[in-house]
């Protein structure tokens, strides 16, 4: 860009974040890095984070889209960040779009992608896109149960609506047969049965501005609520990334099958008529097979965001301009090759029967960044809510260093709350290379 487009393009540029998570934080703490943008904000609570690099904020429902649309035409608001996937699902980007608000999120009916997991298997099935596991799906608990008493083989149990990550069960781990049915008939609802993947789970996360994405580091999440991945799942414990944006446990060849993957879902919903515009977040599982589709986000994964926004070098407004108005350039968007290691802190019980309403200190966090999730600052001291609390981010050469960073500071925290100290340790990624070995 040259000097003059520069200024041209140099006037202010307002942009919401909407929502109030440790996800929202990263967001609007990048766009705070950005050449003249200011930060808004409209979240469900007061994040201490969002708060503080906000001009301007509005606590309400994340789904209430006319208020928010109201709240962005008073403040002359340009542009939206969307966050989470219910006000996605909620029409959030329609309403906006209507109002001239132009979005980093898409609209309801290409936020089915991830809103409804029916829509997007069947989408896969109909422009013959690699990856799709076999799957079944039944509109109610009975037809689900007879099917499943006719096989002998294990399969993930999902309903088909949203579930905060948390809705999936799978038989031989999570349950047996008679504890999946017990399960389907809790859903009492649309149910997806799919075939059970067995490898080594990734996230690709890329920028799409409609036709066209530039992919994020890879990320490996820890969705399991106890070190060595134990207990029940979580929105997602922490998080790495390395320094050549890839994972030892992927080969090239399997990274072009997912980014392919990731540009054919692209290129089917434009085809459908309905274009995506936003964050596509694509979870993988790395099977002996290749690169499986477990689901698609229609936003940043939490944690995966504050991995990758951690790390972004480029000027975010050149991106979410890029994003909205179809001109994405992959030559102008760069991530620092460097580690990251996300850990979250989260309250006791955390996440069957969380404890809320402690006082949390924070001790000497070093170099690490911090990001707020659930948590409100009362009095000057931090109260945990039900929910995921903070994280912490340690930016390192090498994931050790990421890893003690990140570590560090997350026990140094004082209060009811925990953390896994082995995400991003070099034990869990040696056991992922050697599980990925034995299943090749
Ligand atoms: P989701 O809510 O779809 O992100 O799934 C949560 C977790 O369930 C994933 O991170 C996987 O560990 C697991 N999972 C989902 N689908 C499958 C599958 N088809 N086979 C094996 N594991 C799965
Ligand atoms: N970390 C997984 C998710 O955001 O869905």
């Amino acid at each position: 860009m040259n000097t003059t487009t520069h200024q041209e393009s140099g006037q202010q540029m307002k942009v919401l974040v909407v929502g109030s998570g440790g996800r929202e934080h990263a967001i609007a703490q990048a766009l705070s890095k950005g050449r003249d943008i200011v930060v808004y904000a409209a979240m469900s609570r007061i994040n201490p984070g969002i708060a503080a690099l906000s001009k301007e904020y509005l606590i309400t429902r994340e789904t209430a889209s006319r208020e928010i649309t109201a709240f962005c035409t008073k403040h002359q608001i340009g542009y939206a960040f969307i966050g989470p996937e219910v006000p996605l699902e909620a029409g959030i980007v329609d309403s906006l779009n209507a109002a001239g608000v132009l979005c980093v999120g898409p609209k309801k009916m290409a936020a089915r992608i991830e809103t409804d997991k029916a829509f997007c298997r069947n989408l896969m099935k109909q422009y013959n896109i690699p990856g799709l596991p076999g799957y079944h799906i039944f509109p109610g608990p009975d037809e689900a149960i007879a099917f499943l008493k006719t096989t002998s083989s294990d399969y993930a149990i999902k309903p088909i609506g949203l579930t905060g990550g948390k809705g999936v069960r799978i038989m031989g781990e999570h349950v047996d047969l008679e504890g999946a049915c017990e399960y389907i008939r809790e859903i009492n609802g649309g149910v997806v049965i799919e075939e059970r993947l067995i490898g080594e789970e990734f996230t690709l996360q890329a920028f799409v501005d409609g036709n066209h994405l530039i992919p994020m580091p890879l990320v490996q999440d820890h969705k399991r609520a106890f070190d060595g991945d134990t207990g029940p799942n979580t929105g997602g414990m922490g998080s790495y990334t390395l320094p050549d944006h890839l994972m030892p446990f992927i080969t090239d060849n399997e990274y072009n099958l997912a980014l392919g993957i990731m540009n054919d879902v692209i290129a089917a919903l434009a085809a459908e008529g309905t274009p995506y515009t936003g964050i596509l977040y694509g979870q993988f599982m790395n099977t002996a097979k290749g690169p499986m589709v477990i689901e698609f986000n229609a936003r940043f994964g939490d944690p995966e965001a504050m991995n990758v926004l951690s790390l972004l070098e480029s000027d975010i407004g050149d991106v979410v301009r890029g994003v909205t108005s179809g001109t994405l350039d992959a030559t102008r968007v760069s991530f620092a090759r460097k580690a990251t290691v996300c850990k979250y802190i989260v309250p006791e019980g955390y996440p069957d029967n969380p404890h809320a309403g402690d006082r949390i200190t924070t001790g000497d966090a070093g170099s690490a960044l911090l990001y707020y999730a659930s948590v409100v600052r009362e009095d000057g001291h931090l109260i945990t809510q039900s929910s995921r609390t903070m994280a912490y981010v340690g930016i390192g050469d090498t994931l050790e260093e990421a890893e003690k960073i990140a570590e560090d500071a997350a026990s140094a925290v004082q209060g009811p709350v925990r953390h896994r100290r082995d995400v991003g340790t070099m034990d869990v990624l040696k056991k992922r290379i050697s599980h990925m070995q034995e299943i090749r």
